[in-house]
C-alpha cells in the first residue's frame, strides 16, 4: 500500500514537517520527482534542516529511504545534504537507496538553467537555477545519464558527449562563464554517488509491497507548478501530482490509497508566474514576517496571499486527494479579519475554475470574510482547545472542498501538530 504526501499550491507547504510527522507510521519513504529546486525543512530536536534530495524520512533509524527514477540528481547537492545529515548522527549509507534509473543533474545543466533564464530577461520562470528544465529536457529529449551509468566504464566518454552537445548550446546563449569548478566537485561527487546503494527502483519498491510494507510518497513542489496543470510556463519540469508517483517510482495507480494534501493556511509562490490572491501591501508583508516566508533552497521572498479555493478545488481535483493538512494556521493568529477566495472574476465574468492561461486574462478574486481568531495556538495539542473561530474556517474549507482537513499544523516543530477528531 502507497500513500502520497503532496504540496496543493505553489510548494513549500511543509511537506518535509508532514513527511517527517507521519514517516513513523511507514516502512519505505520515497522521492518519486524534481530534484534539489526542492527544500523540505524539518526540525530535528532543536536544529533546523533543510533536505533537497533527500527523502524526510532519513531521520527514523529504521526506515528505508528511496530517491525514485523520477527524480533528477545533482551529485554534488547530494554530498553537501549527506555531510549534514551525517553531522546530526544518521548513517544515511544504511538507510538511503537511489534508483539506477534517476537521471543526473551535471554542470552543464546548471550552466543551461542560467543561461536560458537571462536569455528570458523579464520574462524569466524564476527558476530555481538547480538546472531542473534542462535535466528533463535530457530524460524527454532521449540524450540524459542516469546513475546507473555511473557503474559503466564507459560514463566518462559519456559524458564528454553530452557536455559537448551542451557547449554548443551555451554558446548559442552567449554563455561565458568558467564551469571548471563545478566539474571538478561533480567528479568529486561521483565517487561518492558510486559507493551507494544502488538498486532497480521498481522492483526495490514493488518487492517491499509484495511483503506488505506500507510505503510513503513525498512529492516536491506543489500541484500549481506541476508541468501539465500548474501556470505554464511557470512551472517547474516535472510532475508534482498523484499520477507522477506512479512512473516517478514504478508502481501501478492501484497500490495508491490515501493521497495527503498539503496547504498553508493562507497561500505563497515564489518566482515568478500569475498569482490571483497576492497581498502586495502591509497584509502580505505581516504574513511574510510572521511566517518567515523565504525560500528554503534560494533564500529569495515568497510573494504572499490569502487562501484561494478555486485552485485548491482544482488541485483536490488533479491529485484525488483523499485528507488535507492544513500548515502555518499559527502565522494568521494575529489579524483580525481573514479572507479567503471561493471564486473569481475572470475579465468581468464569475467563474469557479482555473482558467487555461491565467496570465492572459484579467483574474480577480472574489472573498469571502472570515474574523480573525486572535489567539496564540503554537502550544495547543487539542482539536477542542482551538479557538472557534478558527474552527469556523476550518469548517468553511471542508464543506467547500468537501474533502476533510484531518491535521492542523500550528507551528515549524515536530509535535505541533493537531489532529482534528470527527
Ligand atoms: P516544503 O518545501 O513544503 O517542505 O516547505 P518548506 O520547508 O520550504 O517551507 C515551510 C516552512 O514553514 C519551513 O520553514 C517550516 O519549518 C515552516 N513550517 C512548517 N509548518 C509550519 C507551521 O505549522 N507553522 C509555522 N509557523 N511554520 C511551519
Ligand atoms: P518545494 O519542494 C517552491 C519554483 C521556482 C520557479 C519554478 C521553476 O520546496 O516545495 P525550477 O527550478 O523547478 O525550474 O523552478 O518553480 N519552484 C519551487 N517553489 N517550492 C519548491 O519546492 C520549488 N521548486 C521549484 O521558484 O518559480
Ligand atoms: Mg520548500
Amino acid at each position: 500500500m502507497v500513500d502520497v504526501i503532496l504540496g496543493l499550491q505553489w510548494g513549500d507547504e511543509g511537506k518535509g514537517k508532514i513527511v517527517d510527522f507521519f514517516a513513523k507510521d511507514y516502512d519505505v519513504i520515497a522521492r518519486f520527482q524534481g530534484g534539489p529546486n526542492a527544500g523540505h525543512t524539518l526540525y530535528v530536536g532543536d536544529k533546523k534542516i533543510v533536505l533537497h534530495q533527500i527523502p524526510s524520512g532519513i531521520f527514523h533509524d529504521d526506515k528505508t529511504n528511496l530517491i525514485g527514477n523520477g527524480v533528477v540528481l545533482d551529485p554534488v547537492v547530494l554530498k553537501k545534504e549527506c555531510d549534514a545529515v551525517a553531522s546530526l548522527g544518521v548513517d544515511y549509507k544504511k538507510n538511503l537507496f537511489i534508483s539506477e534509473r534517476t537521471h543526473l543533474i551535471l554542470p552543464t545543466h546548471r550552466a543551461l538553467d542560467k543561461a536560458s533564464e537571462l536569455s528570458k530577461g523579464q520574462e524569466k520562470i524564476g527558476s530555481t537555477l538547480k538546472g531542473i528544465g534542462p535535466a528533463y529536457m535530457d530524460k524527454t529529449g532521449r540524450n540524459g545519464l542516469r546513475v546507473g551509468d555511473l557503474l559503466d566504464k564507459n560514463f566518462t566518454t559519456q559524458y564528454i558527449k553530452l557536455r559537448m552537445k551542451h557547449q554548443r548550446l551555451l554558446d548559442n546563449f552567449n554563455f561565458q562563464e568558467d564551469i571548471h569548478q563545478w566539474e571538478e566537485e561533480f567528479f568529486e561527487a561521483v565517487e561518492l554517488l558510486r559507493e551507494f546503494k544502488i538498486v532497480n527502483g521498481e522492483y526495490f519498491i514493488n518487492e517491499k509491497l509484495q511483503a506488505g510494507k506500507k510505503v510513503l510518497a513525498e512529492g516536491a513542489q506543489g500541484s500549481m507548478l506541476d508541468v501539465d496543470f500548474g501556470t505554464f510556463p511557470f512551472v517547474t519540469s516535472s510532475s508534482t501530482i498523484s499520477a507522477g508517483v506512479c512512473s516517478g517510482l514504478g508502481i501501478a495507480p492501484q497500490k495508491i490509497k490515501e493521497v495527503i494534501g498539503i496547504t498553508k493556511a493562507y497561500c505563497t509562490r515564489v518566482g515568478s508566474g500569475p498569482f490571483p490572491t497576492e497581498l502586495s501591501d502591509s497584509t502580505g508583508d505581516f504574513i511574510r514576517n510572521a511566517g518567515n516566508e523565504f525560500g528554503s533552497t534560494t533564500g529569495r521572498p515568497r510573494r504572499c496571499g490569502w487562501i484561494d479555493l478555486v485552485a485548491l478545488q482544482f488541485a483536490c481535483m488533479i491529485n484525488g486527494v483523499t485528507q488535507i493538512v492544513m500548515t502555518k494556521a499559527d502565522v494568521l493568529d494575529e489579524l483580525a479579519e481573514l479572507k479567503v477566495c471561493n471564486s473569481y472574476r475572470v475579465n468581468g465574468e464569475e467563474k469557479n475554475y482555473v482558467p487555461f492561461q491565467m496570465n492572459r486574462v484579467n483574474i480577480e478574486p472574489i472573498y469571502k470574510i472570515f474574523d480573525g481568531w486572535n489567539t496564540n495556538i503554537s502550544s495547543i495539542d487539542r482539536f477542542e482547545n482551538l479557538p472557534d473561530k478558527m474552527k469556523t474556517y476550518i469548517n468553511y474549507m471542508n464543506s467547500f472542498l468537501k474533502i476533510p482537513v484531518n491535521y492542523i499544523s500550528n507551528g515549524p516543530g515536530r509535535e505541533q501538530i493537531v489532529h482534528v477528531k470527527k
